[in-house]
């Protein structure tokens, strides 16, 4: 049986920490799949087809990792798409409240479907998407946080959203 994981999220934007973990699962499952949340209450930064192009251009060279966006339950998605695991990192004490009332509740709506946390490498530890897009907007330099082509794709929004 083919192991298939759903790795969801936000993305808003890809940041390093997250290319490291989908990295790193891809020595425990035979397919990824990196799933943007499609979520019309919440405003982004990036639209959804700004995120999936920095997604798939960021993690191109790591086989076995397709893309695509959902909307809905996440457990439904992934049973839509054959996959047995949820991927999702976990950095510190502050993230652990949430994952596991977001991992229960997962579980409460569909006990085939397990979370499988990867702790998040050390140098990425104390990044999130939100802390990175508060320092770029403010004009931080935020290049050893974020891929090369997302960092050119923050800078060059705030920019524009700054005329
Ligand atoms: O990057 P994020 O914002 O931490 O990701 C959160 C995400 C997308 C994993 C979570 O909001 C989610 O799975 N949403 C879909 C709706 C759902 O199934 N929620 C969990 C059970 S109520």
């Amino acid at each position: 049986m083919k192991r298939i994981a759903i790795y969801p999220g936000s993305f808003d934007p890809v940041t390093n920490g997250h290319v490291d973990i989908v990295r790193r699962g891809t020595a425990l499952f035979d397919e990824i799949i990196v799933a943007i949340l499609h979520n019309p209450s919440k405003t982004a930064l990036f639209t959804l087809d700004e995120r999936l192009d920095m997604l798939k251009e960021t993690m191109k060279d790591i086989p076995g990792v397709s893309f695509d966006t959902f909307g809905g339950l996440l457990v439904d998605y992934a049973c839509e798409r054959g996959a047995q695991a949820i991927l999702r990192g976990m950095r510190a004490v502050s993230d652990f409240e949430y994952e596991f009332q977001l991992a229960l509740m997962n579980r409460k709506l569909n006990r085939e479907i397990q979370t499988v946390f990867l702790m998040t490498g050390l140098r990425w530890i104390f990044t999130s998407s939100s802390i990175i897009k508060e320092a770029a907007q403010f004009g931080g330099d935020v290049s050893e946080l974020v891929p090369p082509m997302v960092n050119r794709k923050i800078i060059e929004k705030y920019r524009r959203n700054r005329k």
